[in-house]
């Protein structure tokens, strides 16, 4: 062991990462002998339009029932005067419009008003596009007047800016105009008056979109959420919501392309699911669709992972036979699996990709991957599994298939199913564990003894949910990267991991803990993005074998509530090692198998820790943890470091 205290030891020893030479544990670190190869894959993202993910959160869509097509057409508006809501419009699959028509009285308005999104959050110097197709109805010209107002304010005039829009002749247009706050305002909405004189003017899609929104359709600082973690996958668009509430209200992919204006209105499956809060206006406009999935994951530089419908309804919400598709009725399913592996991949001259290309991208998406249905279980998802597998495997060999292991991570269903993935060759089994403390402390060894021949592990849904403390903090996120290790350690059969949910808005959630939260204006990173974060850019490219006494540092017995994994990323060598304990744990990093004149450098350290472990950020304080990087400059062939307490580390070390 290196003892030597040189000047660089001693600051890193003053930052808390270093030790005196007075280890307590010895980690081995096997630098010669190159590990299995780490996925690209490895650590992505799961989107799934729950607590507001879609709509009211990464679509930037600011008008809430833009199309009039909620059930309750004027939900989310209030009309005034002469305002009508007919069906005959020029989108068959959206035909609501409104018509707003004179008042009948010289001192009567007619105006529309909508309320957004838990209010519509404008910012001052932004801009904002808003748009519609509209007509007058009888020809001619007619106006109407847009406004952002404040709805709370008693002021007499109170709007933040206004426009004025004037609309010719009785073809249905597009029209635009640009509206730009004077002030920001979270909780502003959106006013439409038709102008004097007045003439009938009918209006469809109405949209308001800030001008920084990424490529016009995602949020932008959520977006840049999400490009922040370098996710390596994209599972989308569920979740529970593929299955839907019952069969008619399940994802249909084929729905969500084409032209926004025509993409029909779908029931949110959570629209009903919590007692505690209750969202009525929870619908799917579609605005996000599987083109715009697609886009995100180029953009954001994932594989995307689409999940699609097996033919079976959400079997917790009723698994009675006749809620499910028959196996021998289930042609139309598979064939829009195909159809989405064509629309993802196929030439331009074919049915699919030509819609693709006609949406704006010629080129395929190159989709690698295709998952079959979501947390399904019994006899029955074997067998709607297969005829799938089937046909996917004859028609696009080259697709790799994710089936599922049900609900739980481990029992009954998971016992069951996971020999009946293998037999039907699935290559890559999704585990979902929503699971507390306990579990995720004794889970650092669950992958090491799993087979290696046959399908690898997805594990696509997890977080650390407390029992009692069932949302975001500290501790919950440490002892997600304490079992993360686990993860990288077996990252020859572990080849996907996507923490779930991701979204939530602060004022309509259902589910917690969530990765991102959010409100009409600002974004907040919880611990656990950070965690996700740092697995991801410090992912490495190959896994290097750590030991303590020649057992894998897994919070095994005797091991001090120490949990750690090594990767080897070219010359670098990244050492993550997390203390779930309220201890300082002094550690020696021994690295064998260095040539006789090599030693270990160390360049950095990052490291996340607070002194109150049931904290996590917030919307006002949405950096109070944050990974900090600290001094690290030890050099040896054996490094003395400490691992705080309650303390994720990751070490970056030259090999030189
Ligand atoms: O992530 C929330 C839900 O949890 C998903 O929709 C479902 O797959 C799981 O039960």
């Amino acid at each position: 062991m290196n003892t030597r205290l040189t000047l660089a030891a001693a600051l890193a020893l003053l930052a808390g990462l270093q030790t005196p030479a007075r280890a307590t544990d010895t980690f081995t670190v096997d630098v010669r002998k190159t590990g299995p190869a780490i996925e690209k894959t490895m650590y992505g993202i799961f989107f799934e339009d729950i607590n507001f993910a879609a709509d009211g959160g990464l679509y930037a869509e600011l008008v809430k029932n833009r199309s009039f097509e909620f059930p309750f057409a004027l939900q989310g508006w209030k009309a005034s005067g002469a305002v009508q809501i007919r069906d005959d419009g020029p989108f068959e699959r959206c035909p609501h419009y409104a018509r707003l028509s004179d008042p009948g009285h010289k001192h009567k308005q007619t105006s529309l008003d909508n309320e957004g999104f838990f209010g519509i959050g404008v910012k001052e110097g932004q801009q904002y596009r808003f748009s519609f197709w509209g007509r007058v109805p009888d020809g001619g010209s007619a106006a109407i007047r847009v406004e952002i107002v404040n709805p709370s304010t008693m002021e007499r005039v109170h709007y933040l800016c206004k426009q004025k829009v004037s609309l010719e002749g009785s073809e249905w247009k597009r029209y635009e105009a640009t509206l730009s706050p004077s002030r920001t305002d979270p909780k502003a909405m959106l006013r439409i008056f038709l102008e004097q004189p007045r003439a009938t003017v009918d209006l469809e899609h109405i949209s308001l979109i800030p001008s920084d929104a990424l490529e016009g359709v995602y949020r932008a600082d959520l977006a840049e959420a999400l490009a922040d973690l370098h996710p390596g996958v994209f599972r989308f668009p569920g979740g529970c919501i593929v299955e839907g509430t019952d069969l008619d209200s399940r994802y249909n992919w084929k729905n969500t392309v084409g032209p926004a204006e025509n993409r029909p209105l779908n029931e949110n499956r959570w629209q009903y699911t919590f007692a505690h809060h209750f969202y009525p206006d929870y619908f799917q406009s579609y605005g996000l669709g599987f083109y715009e999935f697609f886009r995100l994951s180029e953009i954001i530089g994932a594989e995307p992972l689409p999940i699609v419908s097996c033919g079976l309804a959400c079997q917790f919400q009723n698994d009675s036979p006749d809620a499910h598709v028959r196996v021998e009725d289930l042609q139309p399913y598979i064939q829009d699996a195909l159809d989405l592996i064509e629309f993802a991949n196929g030439s331009a001259d074919t049915g699919w990709g030509a819609l693709r290309a006609r949406m704006g991208h010629p080129e395929s998406f190159g989709l690698k991957f295709i998952g079959i249905g979501n947390e399904q279980w019994g006899q029955t998802y074997p067998d709607h599994l297969r005829p799938f597998v089937e046909a996917i495997r004859k028609a696009y060999p080259e697709i790799r298939i994710v089936g599922s292991s049900g609900p739980d991570s481990e029992g009954e269903q998971f016992d069951f199913l996971w020999p009946e993935m293998r037999k039907l060759g699935a290559d890559l089994v999704d585990e979902h564990f929503y699971r507390p403390y306990e579990w995720f402390l004794s889970q650092g060894a669950r992958y090491d003894s799993y087979d290696r021949k046959g399908p690898k592990v997805f594990a696509g849904e997890y977080a650390c949910h407390a029992k009692g403390r069932a949302w975001n903090h500290f501790y919950a996120s440490l002892l997600e990267s304490a079992f993360m290790t686990g993860l990288e350690r077996n990252a020859d059969i572990v080849q996907m991991a996507t923490y779930a949910p991701l979204f939530a808005h602060a004022e309509g959630w259902q589910w917690r803990p969530d990765l991102i939260w959010y409100d009409n204006l600002r974004c907040c990173r919880t611990v656990s993005y950070y965690v996700q974060q740092l697995y991801s850019e410090y992912r490495g490219e190959n896994v290097l074998r750590l030991t303590a006494g020649g057992s894998p540092v897994c919070g095994a017995e005797g091991q001090n509530g120490l949990f750690a994994s090594a990767v080897r990323d070219g010359k670098l060598v990244y050492i993550k090692v997390v203390n779930t304990c309220d201890e300082p744990r002094d550690i020696t990093l021994d690295f064998q198998g260095l040539r006789k004149n090599e030693t270990m450098k160390g360049v950095r350290a990052v490291r996340l820790t607070t002194d109150n472990i049931y904290e996590d950020n917030t919307l006002d304080s949405p950096s109070g943890i944050i990974p900090v990087e600290c001094p690290f400059t030890s050099e040896g062939r054996s490094i003395g470091v400490c691992a705080q307490p309650y303390s994720f580390t990751v070490f970056v070390l030259l090999q030189q």
